[in-house]
This record gives structure tokens, sequence and C-alpha cells, in this order.
């Protein structure tokens, strides 16, 4: 069942495209990430999505609701996470939940109930009588995130939840997303790092200047532009002249950092390798160590970037 259908969708501010003419549908029951670098469209799509703001022009319907005729009706299924902090500074952290809980009228004792089992799994316990002012940066995150998860909803935005969290809580709140998937709930998340969209997301689009460039599971998105293969040389010695030596090889893109390391990208990474060490092995030039590497998705994102910049 689709969740999120998106079509055409654009905001403007003046001549900034933010979001050029986005079509993308999200499935129920997913965790769908959305993947780009700084100025993407990431958190102009999520307002747009959470009705926010208004489209400049499309068409948007989020769990059977048209989001653009009838957002009050969308804001009540739906939890979001902006990426701006968000606390009233002289709060308490177990304050700030049980407001949050009140807001969207949960009941008085299951508010309660919640509001320790949140403490607990976001690991506010020790700083649950500490106010929103006096918390670290990543403290005050994780506040944000729990707090949304005082109330029940079928689609939840995240708009960089992880930014300022140590490598441990940001584990941890992936596993507490994944689990919460498992119970029923859609995600839209948006990120610039890698990694954690391959952890977590069932689908990732990966979106620059406005544009959805590709959306796809993880391992097709590595399949698909996956075939190409990193090969490193380092060299024994610095030996400059190597460069003129490489420079036919077809099938090939090779950098060269320096003297020593040599980079090699192709999709046909055994004959090209095959070349290079026998022109190496003709001129006497010494192999200190050698490796070939799936180009991963880090590569992937950063090349597909590089290329819609320089189409455009
Ligand atoms: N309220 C606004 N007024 C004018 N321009 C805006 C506004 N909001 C966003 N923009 C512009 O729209 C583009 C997309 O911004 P957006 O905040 O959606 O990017 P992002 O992908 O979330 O980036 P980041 O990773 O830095 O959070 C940027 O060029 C930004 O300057
Ligand atoms: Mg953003």
């Amino acid at each position: 069942m689709l969740c999120i259908n998106a079509e055409s969708l654009s905001k403007s501010y003046g001549s900034v495209k933010a979001v050029n003419d986005i079509t993308m549908s999200v499935k129920s029951g997913q965790v769908f990430g959305f993947l780009g670098p700084n100025g993407a469209g990431k958190s102009t799509t999520i307002k747009l999505l959470t009705t926010l703001i208004q489209p400049s022009s499309g068409s948007l319907n989020i769990l059977g609701i048209d989001a653009i005729k009838n957002p009050l009706e969308l804001r009540h299924k739906i939890g979001v996470v902006l990426q701006q902090p968000s606390y009233e500074p002289t709060l308490t952290v177990e304050k700030s939940l049980e407001k949050y809980g009140m807001m969207w009228n949960v009941p008085n004792i299951e508010r309660k109930n919640r509001m320790e089992k949140l403490l607990e799994d976001f690991d506010l316990i020790e700083i649950r009588k500490k106010r929103n002012e006096d918390l670290s940066i990543g403290q005050r995150r994780r506040v944000q995130v729990a707090r949304e998860f005082m109330h029940d909803m079928d689609l939840l935005f995240l708009d960089e939840p992880t930014v300022g969290l140590d490598p441990s809580a940001r584990r941890k709140l992936l596993d507490y997303l994944k689990n919460k998937v498992k119970t029923g709930l859609t995600i839209f998340f948006t990120t610039h790092i890698l990694t954690e969209a391959e952890y977590l997301c069932d689908e990732i689009a990966i979106i620059d200047k406005g544009k959805i460039l590709a959306v796809d599971t993880p391992n097709a998105l590595k399949n698909r532009f996956g075939k190409e293969k990193t090969i490193k040389i380092h060299l024994l010695k610095n030996q400059q002249e190597i460069k003129s030596y490489l420079s036919d090889i077809p099938d090939c893109k090779i950098d060269f950092d320096t003297g020593t390391n040599i980079i090699i990208h192709s999709e046909q990474s055994e004959l090209v390798l095959m070349k290079i060490l026998k022109i190496l092995n003709e001129n006497d030039i010494e192999i200190d160590d050698l490796s070939a590497v799936p180009t991963n998705l880090e590569e992937i994102f950063l090349k597909m970037v590089e290329d819609n910049v320089s189409n455009n």
C-alpha cells in the first residue's frame, strides 16, 4: 500500500527551485531515506510533505488524504522532527515529554507510562530533571526525537535526527526506529550519512538541487552503479613517470594522488589490473600494496552529485 504519493511537486523561493518537479511514492511500513548534500532540498521536501509549507505546484496524497486540500486532517496522523532544534529552555526533560503528551491529548495514565518508557529507551533517566537549556546538543536532540513518540502516528518524518549524536546513541536511535517500523510505522528520514541510510532504509532516494537523481533499495543502487571497482596500488618508491606509462589504458579512470599512490576506477577491473601489472612489471616498478574494493555507496553518491553538477 502506498503511504506517500507525490506528483510533480515543486517549491520555489524566488528564482531558487528548492524542490523541482519531484514525483515519488513511499510504501507503507518502510523506511524511506532521502539522501542529499547541503541545500539539496531535503528539509523543504519534509516541510511540503508535513504541510508546513504549500507547494508552488504539484499534487500530494499522504495516508489517503489530499495533503494540500486537507492539511489539518493529515497533521493528526503524522509526527515530525524538524532539523532546527526546538525546545522550551526552562522546561525539564520529563516535563517536555509530559507537555507534548498533553498537547496530543494522551490520557493521564498512558502519558505517564509512555514518558517512563521513553526516558528509558532514549537514555534520559539520569537527566530527567535537567532543564532543556542545560542539556548538551546530543541530549537535546534525543529529547526532541523521544517526545515525538509520546503520541501514536502512522507516519513519522525525521529531518537529520542523528546530527550531534555520538556513535552509540546514533546506533540506539536507528535500532529504536527499526523496531517501530516492525510494528507498522512508516518513516521518512533524511540524512547525508550514507552508512546510516544503508543501515536503516528500505529504499533510498538520492536528491540534489531539488531533483531526485535515483530511487532504489540500497543494494540495487550498489548493483546499478557499483559494478565499478576501485583498485588501489601503493608503490614502493615515488615514481612520477608512471603517469605516462598508464595514460593509454582504456576503460578506466586513473588518479595519482602522489607519486606512490595510484587509484583506478573501472568496471573492467580484472582486465585493467592485468594491464597495469604488466606495465609496472615491464618497467621494473615495485608494488608495496594492492587492493581492489567494490565502489561503496558513498562513492556512488558523490559521483552522482558530481555528475549532476557538471551536467548543469
Ligand atoms: N525559506 C526559504 N527562503 C529562501 N530560500 C530557501 C528557504 N528554505 C530553503 N531555501 C533554499 O532552498 C534550497 C534547499 O534548502 P533545504 O533546506 O531544503 O536543503 P537541505 O537539503 O535540507 O540542506 P541541509 O542538508 O543543509 O539541511 C537551498 O538553496 C536553500 O537556500
Ligand atoms: Mg535540511
